[in-house]
């Protein structure tokens, strides 16, 4: 099994790539400082045994994401089963307007780069490998209105502008799936008037293979996950559609259910989006 892992310098993408590698899948890791493993011994180990490929290029480049696409396919001979996007910018603090991003767009476009770019071979039902994209809790005005209270008055000061991105990224992502958008419209800076005619884009409901993950607030506590229930009580919580409570998880927990809940259960989870929360 091959996977193409964009976001993996660190954290979630990070974490859940070394779990894949663990489990013998292969991993082109997409990356804009190929350096970054320089001093990771693990990865070190599977790059010089051929299971992990660097590949340098930013996500919002659509040139570059094509040449991920082409460098994973080549690593994977020819086959890619796993594609998994947990791109993110950090934000900076504006008094004035909470958290900002450096790129605004960052998640929507660099999603929107990766299906457009996504190759021919790959673009078939039957051929498609499966694609998990990390989004948020909390962030449709239906599902923001399910976050427990102190979390909804901290997402709403605070978090308006990565928020607004991962809102962009969700509506990509349902186009691509099929799924009516009853929401409101996109920011026009975030996702341009005619993107739905983008060259490459898949028609709507074109790409169907996806499982959206959102995670509540992440943290870098440990991973509960490994340990297994504690008095009956699972680590974390993972529901398709909304779940009651829940403030954090960690990012550890996060891989955790993408490699070994999600994927082994891929037919319970395809077309879904699971929030997971403690
Ligand atoms: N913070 C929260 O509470 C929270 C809650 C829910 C969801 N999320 C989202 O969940 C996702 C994963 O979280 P995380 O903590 O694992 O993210 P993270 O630590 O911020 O990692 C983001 C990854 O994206 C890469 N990246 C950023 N810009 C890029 C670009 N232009 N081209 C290619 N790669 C780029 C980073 O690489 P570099 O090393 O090059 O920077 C890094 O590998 C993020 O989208 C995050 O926003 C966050």
């Amino acid at each position: 099994m091959h996977a193409f892992v964009l976001g993996g310098s660190k954290n979630i993408g990070y974490y859940a790539a070394v779990r894949l590698l663990e489990q013998g899948t292969s991993v082109t890791f997409f990356l804009r400082n190929t350096s970054v493993f320089d001093k990771d011994a693990k990865i070190q180990s599977y790059i010089k045994d051929g299971k992990a490929h660097l590949v340098k290029g930013d996500g919002t480049v659509l040139e570059d994401v094509q040449k991920g696409w082409e460098a994973a396919l080549e690593y994977g001979n020819g086959t890619l089963d796993l594609v998994l996007f947990s791109i993110g910018g950090l934000p900076n603090i504006s008094l004035t307007k909470g958290l900002v991003l450096a790129t605004p767009d960052l998640c929507t476009r660099s999603l929107l780069n990766l299906f457009r770019t996504m190759p021919a071979t790959l673009r078939a039902p039957g051929a498609q490998p499966r694609l998990i994209a990390i989004t948020s809790r909390g962030i449709t005005p239906s599902s923001h209105a399910t976050l427990p209270a102190a979390l909804r008055a901290f997402y709403s000061l605070l978090l308006g502008a990565p928020h607004d991105d991962k809102y962009g990224a969700e509506r990509v992502l349902a186009h691509c799936l099929g799924v009516p958008w009853t929401q409101p419209d996109v920011k026009p800076t975030i996702l341009p008037a005619g993107w739905e005619a983008f060259p490459g884009l898949p028609a709507e409901g074109g790409f169907r293979r996806i499982l959206i993950v959102r995670p509540s607030l992440l943290t870098d506590g440990e991973c509960l996950g490994d340990k297994g229930p504690k008095n009956g009580k699972a680590p974390y919580k993972a529901v398709a559609g909304e779940v009651d409570g829940g403030y954090t998880v960690s990012r550890r927990d996060i891989a955790h259910f993408i490699v070994q809940e999600a994927l082994p259960n891929w037919d319970q989870w395809e077309g879904k989006g699971a929030c997971v929360v403690y």
